[in-house]
């Protein structure tokens, strides 16, 4: 049984996209010209934020998804990343950006980003929506980063809580009413 809890908006809906936005300007002219890009989405959180992204990136990209799994329905991190899903194509030779939704210990990034990286892109990059730096036990930050934020219990616009709240069009934030 969960513990009853309102959810604070934090990030409107509208800010995200103003931010995405800007991110896109600047992920094109990184990758302008490049017509071997693949945008990995990291499942789950990713899907939402993956979804405005691509649709802001004027750039012939593939998509593809690699879900990695360190929380499970927890609320602390395990610090064991796990690969539960690998992506579908070989990306030896070709560009990618990697796409998470949050950056917390630093573990699930890092990790996923070290395993293809040895697969060999001729470039990779990586951009988070959130990070929450005060968190970090490892020492890693994106390339791209949407917001900074404190240390709050997030949800919304992909991320769960309990896997609830996926679908919530803004970020919030979870305050307990009990
Ligand atoms: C969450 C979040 C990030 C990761 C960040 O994923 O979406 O992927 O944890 O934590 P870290 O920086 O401490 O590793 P989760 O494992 O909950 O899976 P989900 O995306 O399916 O919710
Ligand atoms: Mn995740
Ligand atoms: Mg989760």
């Amino acid at each position: 049984t969960q513990r009853p809890y309102v959810i604070d908006e934090m990030i409107s809906a509208k800010a995200i996209a103003a931010r995405i936005e800007a991110l896109s300007r600047e992920i094109h002219d990184e990758f302008d010209g490049t017509d071997k890009l693949i945008v990995v989405g990291l499942l789950r959180g990713s899907f939402v934020f993956i979804a405005d992204l691509v649709r802001e990136l004027d750039l012939p990209i593939e998509v593809d998804f690699l879900e990695a799994s360190s929380y499970g329905d927890a609320q602390q991190s395990s610090r064991e990343v796990r690969i539960l899903k690998d992506l579908r194509n070989a990306i030896g030779g070709r560009d990618v950006l990697l796409v998470e939704d949050i950056v917390d210990t630093g573990h699930t990034l890092t990790h996923v980003l070290a395993l293809l990286r040895s697969r060999k892109p001729a470039r990779l990059k990586s951009i988070a929506l959130l990070d929450k730096p005060s968190r970090r036990e490892v020492d890693l930050r994106a390339d791209w980063i949407g917001f900074e934020i404190p240390d709050e219990f997030v949800v919304g616009y992909g991320i769960d809580f309990a896997q609830r709240n996926r679908n919530l069009p803004f970020i919030g934030k979870v305050r307990f009413t009990a």
